[in-house]
């Protein structure tokens, strides 16, 4: 009786445990993504500051490889997009305190470039990245 209980018990648990980890488990693209949006949050306050961004950009090179949730998600033009917004972070580390804003705002519009047609849900919040 108690053995029966016992094993139930730890049944019940062990089914919680998988739930939790299924539901926990995001792509590799997904993490990269939330770092880059973490990131953007602080970039803007910089620049709105008026201070130049570091070396902000190194580990971005792993959009390339990153596996998504969905392999159709990294259609055809991934890679080009890809390409195009690393770019523009160079872009915006090399950038004069004069135009910091200018790169940023293109940096966020090739976010948006590409979520437009991969991943159209958090466009609304990367447009409210963008500064005035
Ligand atoms: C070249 C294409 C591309 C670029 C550039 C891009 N994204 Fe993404 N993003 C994606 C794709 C595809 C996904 C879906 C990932 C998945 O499902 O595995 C995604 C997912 C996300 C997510 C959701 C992550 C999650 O699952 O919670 C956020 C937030 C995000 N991106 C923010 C950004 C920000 C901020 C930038 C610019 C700094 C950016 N993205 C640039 C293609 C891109």
């Amino acid at each position: 009786m108690k053995l029966t209980r016992l094993l139930l018990g730890s049944l019940a648990g062990f089914s919680v445990l998988l739930v939790l980890t299924a539901w926990q488990s995001e792509s590799e693209l997904s993490k990269l993504m939330r770092n880059m949006s973490n990131d953007m949050k602080r970039i803007r306050v910089k620049v709105q500051e008026g201070q130049k961004i570091p070396q902000f950009y190194k580990k971005y090179d792993k959009i390339h490889t990153a596996k998504p949730s969905v392999d159709s998600k990294k259609g055809e033009e991934f890679p080009e997009m890809a390409t195009a917004f690393l770019k523009q972070c160079e872009r915006l580390g090399s950038s004069d305190k004069s135009q910091l804003r200018i790169e940023y705002n293109n940096l966020v519009q090739s976010c948006i470039r590409c979520h437009e047609k991969y991943c159209p849900g958090p466009i609304t919040m990367l447009k409210r990245l963008k500064l005035p």
